[in-house]
């Protein structure tokens, strides 16, 4: 590692110990991290998001075979997709250790716990050796941020140190498995495809429709929103848009088609495949929100597995 990321490692180590708060790059997105057996440096980090406290976060670690300091009664299926896909963008929810701060799982008897892939927070799990707790590090409700300034965008003086790891390979959040009953279910779609999860496991992951699921803050139907008004569209109402003197449109299509060109309506265009479009969906959106228009139309995204985690995050921020 490079002589300057070396030093941010050891200040954000030095800033965590001391019960500060860290912005940390992971491959989904930025999270705001915590020394995880802090109970004040925990108290920081919902402070700095207004977010809600029943609302538990997830813990990083650095390696698995720290797995058992923070989950009990781990089943196979959980160690298998440890195994197969950490470090990387899977988090699994399992029973906590006792020991585990009740702030930290927002009172619950479970915990949320993944090993990111990014290289610095890797380095900085390595050197801090505990577990950090790390939300999205984005003010409650809105969209997470997926570089550092986004980070500083969001936080401000709330948050001690922001590390620059550039932009998320992923762009949107982990996948969360609840792990902690007789088989998996799908609690969050993200980054992981179920599909991926699936091939592992030889069997199907659960979806949590229709069960009494833990509480979790990014299914609450209003969440990840840019601040502009935001409406999912198919292509063929893009295709008719008339020119709307009143206001001004950015339109968010991903499809190859030639949209008409109409004043007041700006286009920006995001990969049309699953990863691509990830990656660039939040930074998209936080530059719209910036910019300053009326509203923001989106071509509405294939109906497909595939692209389930998309239409999630769309949805939500439609609402
Ligand atoms: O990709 C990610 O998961 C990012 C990066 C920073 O790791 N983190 C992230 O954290 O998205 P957050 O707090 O914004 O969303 C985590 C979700 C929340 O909706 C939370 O309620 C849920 O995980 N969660 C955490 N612990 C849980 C638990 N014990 N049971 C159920 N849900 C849990
Ligand atoms: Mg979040």
């Amino acid at each position: 590692m490079a002589a300057l990321e070396t030093s941010q490692v050891n200040k954000a180590v030095a800033i965590l110990r001391a019960g500060g708060l860290v912005g940390l790059p992971t491959e989904t997105v930025y999270g705001l991290a915590a020394d995880a057996s802090q109970r004040e440096a925990v108290g920081r980090i919902f402070a700095a998001k207004g977010r809600p406290v029943t609302h538990p976060l997830i813990v990083h670690l650095g390696s698995l075979c720290r797995l058992s300091e923070w989950a009990r009664d781990i089943p196979p299926f959980a160690r298998q997709l440890a195994e197969a896909f950490w470090p990387g963008p899977l988090t699994l929810v399992l029973k906590k250790q006792p020991s585990v701060l009740t702030e930290v799982t927002g009172g619950q008897l479970t915990i949320g716990i993944r090993i990111p892939a990014h290289p610095l927070a890797l380095a900085v799990l390595e050197a801090f050796g505990g577990g950090l707790a790390a939300p999205s590090a984005n003010r409650f409700g809105r969209i997470s941020p997926t570089t550092a300034a986004a980070v500083r965008e969001e936080l401000g003086a709330a948050v001690d140190i922001v590390l620059d790891g550039g932009a998320c390979e992923q762009g949107i959040e982990s996948t969360i498995v609840d792990c902690s009953g007789e088989m998996p279910v799908l609690l969050r779609p993200g980054a992981l495809s179920v599909t991926a999860l699936a091939d592992v496991l030889k069997q199907p992951v659960l979806s949590a429709a229709g069960r009494s699921i833990p509480r979790v803050s990014g299914s609450l139907p209003a969440h990840y929103a840019p601040q502009t008004p935001l409406q999912l569209v198919s292509a063929d109402q893009l295709l008719q848009a008339q020119p709307d003197e009143g206001s001004s449109v950015a339109a968010l299509v991903y499809s190859s088609q030639v949209f008409p060109v109409i004043p007041n309506r700006q286009y920006f265009r995001l990969p049309g495949h699953f990863a691509g479009y990830a990656q660039g969906l939040y930074a998209c959106l936080r530059s719209i929100d910036n910019q300053g228009f009326d509203g923001i139309e989106v071509e509405t995204v294939p109906d497909t597995a595939e692209w389930a985690a998309i239409a999630d995050r769309l949805r939500r921020a439609a609402f």
